[in-house]
This record gives C-alpha cells, structure tokens and sequence, in this order.
C-alpha cells in the first residue's frame, strides 16, 4: 500500500481504473435466493454461472480517518424480468455514508432504512448520489450497457450483507412493457 498521495485515471473505453489493488467478480452463484423467479435463475445457472457485476478497489486501512474507494460495473442483464444488481448491503457501522458518482450507463440505486422507509435514485452519467447514514443500497443497472460508478465511503464502516440476504430489499426493480419500473417485493408484503 503506497503512502504517497496517488492518481489514478478511468479513460480506459470500460472505465476500468488505471490503478487498483483488488478486483472483485460477482457471479450468479453469489445471488442465490436474490431474484424473484427462481426457475429463471436456475435455468440462466444452468446454462452459465454469469458474471453480473465486478468492483475494482483501491485499497486503504479499514479505519475510520480513511476513504475507501473504487469503482462498480454492473453488467446488463436480467433474470427473469429483474434487473442485473448488486448484492446490497448496510454499512456494518450503520451510522456512516457514502457517495456514488455514475460515469457510464443507466439505471438506478435501491435504497432503504432498517425502519422502512425507502428510496429509489436515477443513476445517469454525471449523477451524484449522496447515501445517507443508515439507508442500505444496492446498484441496479437497467440500460443497454455497463452501469458503472465511482464510490466512497468511510474506511471502518464494512459490510452488512445478511440483513438484505434474508429478504432482499423492499422494492425490487423490473422490465414492465419495455421499461424499468419499481415494484412490491413480494417477500415483504404481508405482516410487514
Ligand atoms: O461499498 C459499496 O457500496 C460499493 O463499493 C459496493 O460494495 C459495490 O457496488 C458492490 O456492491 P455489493 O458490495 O453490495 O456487492
Ligand atoms: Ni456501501
């Protein structure tokens, strides 16, 4: 790890940054029980275990004076009628932010509070996104091509990801007649 300030740049055609320290694939396999339509998932598996998004980090001490940081490509896709996404998480240290600012693609951020509110985000080339302590998120890209975003966030606030892995978030993103639209996720509705 350098202790120099660094530069690093995303000219490349994909975005992929010029410097990065770790390079993280995510395939279906990872999303197990995320989609909706479980038969859809399982015949895309059955075919391909797809790469659905990748993270390039830079990387920095898990501590609280740092800034970790990288960049997120979502591939496009869908499974079923669901968009390809991320995993989602809350930060670990719920109390602690983040910004994404998207650079390539369409498509959108999923939001939500441990005490039920929720948001959704356009992500557009040129966006800033300011993620608020305590709202878990999650990247979904429903355009043609790669989503991709740049994304900070405090070096000790780490990943929750078995809060979303029990139900998923509340609001899912799906293709409706040609276009994104927010729905229901069923593994809410009822008794909540
Ligand atoms: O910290 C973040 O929110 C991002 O760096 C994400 O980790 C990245 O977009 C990948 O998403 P996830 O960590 O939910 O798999
Ligand atoms: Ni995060």
């Amino acid at each position: 790890m350098t202790e120099t300030p660094y530069t690093f740049d995303l000219n490349d055609p994909d975005c992929i940054p010029s410097r990065y320290d770790n390079h993280i694939r995510r395939t279906l396999t990872s999303m197990r029980g995320q989609y909706q339509d479980t038969a859809a998932y399982d015949a895309m598996l059955a075919k391909e275990d797809t790469l659905l998004y990748e993270v390039y980090e830079l990387q920095r001490p898990h501590v609280a004076g740092e800034v970790l940081h990288g960049i997120s490509i979502v591939h496009p896709g869908k499974v079923g009628d669901e968009y390809f996404m991320t995993k989602g998480h809350f930060h670990t240290v719920l109390e602690t932010a983040e910004v994404y600012h998207c650079l390539k693609g369409e498509g959108c951020m999923v939001m939500e509070t441990p005490e039920g509110e929720w948001a959704v985000a356009e992500l557009r080339p040129g966006v800033v996104l300011y993620v608020l302590p305590r709202w878990a998120h999650r990247s979904v890209n429903t355009g043609a091509g790669d989503l991709v975003t740049l994304f900070a966030y405090p070096g000790h606030a780490g990943h929750d990801y078995g809060t979303i892995e029990q139900k998923g978030f509340r609001k899912l993103v799906v293709e409706r007649g040609g276009g994104a639209v927010v729905v229901d996720n069923p593994r809410w509705s009822g008794g909540q």
